[in-house]
């Protein structure tokens, strides 16, 4: 058993429904096997607790793990190519690293990359975008096993309007897709995701096998995109003859309690009435969304219907691995809308980047650090004397920290990160 001694904040009910931050400058939680089993002020928790090693986080917060509800893993040596729309961007920046990810060794240093970025965030469960070619998944799905994240993902599948090398057959998608699920769902902390990249590059008669894959593996999540850029709604409904975009996916049975599907910035009200009875939910990705132009999210609206919305980064059209600058972007995004926008204070922030990502990915034991909880943690840590750590020091109560921490936080600033109780390497400073 340990016990770990720091500030700690979390989010256990929501912002969004009356729940707010829940904040200790000086906690202890005792971790047996991964778990909670106790947490208090540290004082009277240490006094039950006599004997346990203590660790203890001297400065900075103990965080949830960050939870990224949407990341490319063959995207992350693209970081960074701003000025292009989706349309694009995808055709000049990302779709031809993602056809080097046919070489199982260049796909191999890409993971190691991206398991790298990731960890060295505070991430620590994820539902990651996987590459278009079978053996680069399982490139993926090995280094983050070796590291011990909480990964969802699978082979992306598309057979139409992509380059040559990208595209795959319905029954080939199929089978290549069962293939993995059966090497990767439920081993360890891994689960599949039925991925269509978007119904754009994806005929009916693709999503339907994608439909057959979800069928036969229990418990299989599906992820993709969805409303992210005018230009692509006016392509994907013209080519389906459908009113709305998330109706490709919805007539295939694809929209469901463990659908992720990505941006959703340009919903229709029957949309957002879908989703919520679906149950299914947003990964809103604020740093791409600007990057790309696509459009400032609709979060005031998603709340309204009851739609589920959680954090993604969307590396590589997003900025970074980091769910601070996301939260961050959101935070701004919502400000720029002025009466249409969401007022997020840092408590919803923390609860987008860390208990919704939980929720939205089926992980009910992560997220916050409740007593009877999985230890996913984060320690964010000022650099002595940089802004954030003079920032931080001089911050007003624990909602003020958890701003600075937002607005001032960066990658850098990980100082630790724990899954299931046990440390995950991170580059020391
Ligand atoms: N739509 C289809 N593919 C992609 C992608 O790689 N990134 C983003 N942002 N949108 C997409
Ligand atoms: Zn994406």
């Amino acid at each position: 058993m340990t016990m770990f001694r720091g500030a700690v904040l979390d989010t256990p009910e929501s912002p969004f429904d009356g729940g707010g931050l829940r904040a200790s400058g000086d906690e202890g939680l005792v971790v047996r096997d991964g778990v909670i089993v106790a947490r208090g002020a540290f004082g009277a928790l240490r006094r039950e607790h006599p004997d346990e090693d203590v660790v203890t986080l001297d400065g900075g917060l103990l965080l949830p793990g960050f939870v990224d509800t949407h990341v490319h893993f063959p995207q992350v040596r693209v970081i960074g190519g701003i000025g292009l729309p989706l349309l694009d961007w995808l055709e000049q920046r990302a779709l031809p690293e993602e056809g080097r990810l046919a070489d199982p060794g260049y796909a191999a240093g890409v993971a190691a990359d991206f398991v790298g970025g990731l960890v060295g965030a505070g991430t620590t469960s994820a539902m990651v975008f996987g590459a278009h070619f079978p053996a680069a998944v399982d490139a993926l799905f090995g280094a983050v096993a070796a590291v011990g994240l909480r990964v969802t993902s699978g082979l992306v599948v598309s057979d139409r309007n992509l380059p040559a090398d990208l595209l795959t057959t319905p029954e080939r998608a199929h089978d290549e897709s069962i293939a993995l699920a059966r090497r990767w769902h439920g081993a360890g902390r891994a689960r599949y995701a039925v991925t269509p990249r978007f119904s754009l590059s994806c005929s009916d008669a693709l999503l339907a096998a994608c439909a057959a894959v979800l069928d036969d593996v229990p418990g299989a999540f599906v992820t993709s995109h969805v409303n992210e850029n005018l230009e692509e709604i006016e392509q994907v409904t013209q080519l389906f003859g459908l009113s709305t975009y998330l109706a490709s996916y919805d007539q295939r049975g694809l929209v469901g309690r463990r659908t992720v599907l990505a941006h959703n910035v340009h919903p229709d009200d029957d949309e957002l009435e879908t989703l919520a009875a679906r149950d299914a939910s947003i990964a809103h990705c604020p740093t791409s969304n600007a990057a790309l132009g696509s459009g400032p999210f609709p979060l005031a609206r998603h709340v309204d219907h009851g739609v589920r919305v959680a954090l993604g980064s969307d590396v590589g059209a997003g900025s970074g691995f980091s769910l601070l600058k996301e939260g961050l972007q959101a935070y701004f995004t919502q400000q720029q809308l002025g009466t249409d926008g969401y007022p997020l204070s840092p408590a919803h922030l923390l609860y987008l980047a860390t208990t919704a990502g939980a929720a939205a990915l089926d992980l009910p034991d992560v997220g916050h650090l409740s007593a009877g909880q999985r230890f996913d943690a984060v320690w964010v840590r000022p650099a002595p004397g940089s802004t954030y750590d003079v920032a931080l020091r001089h911050a007003s109560g624990p909602e003020d920290a958890l701003g600075t921490t937002f607005t001032l936080g960066a990658a850098a600033d990980v100082a630790g990160v724990w899954i299931d109780g046990d440390p995950v390497a991170v580059t020391v400073r």
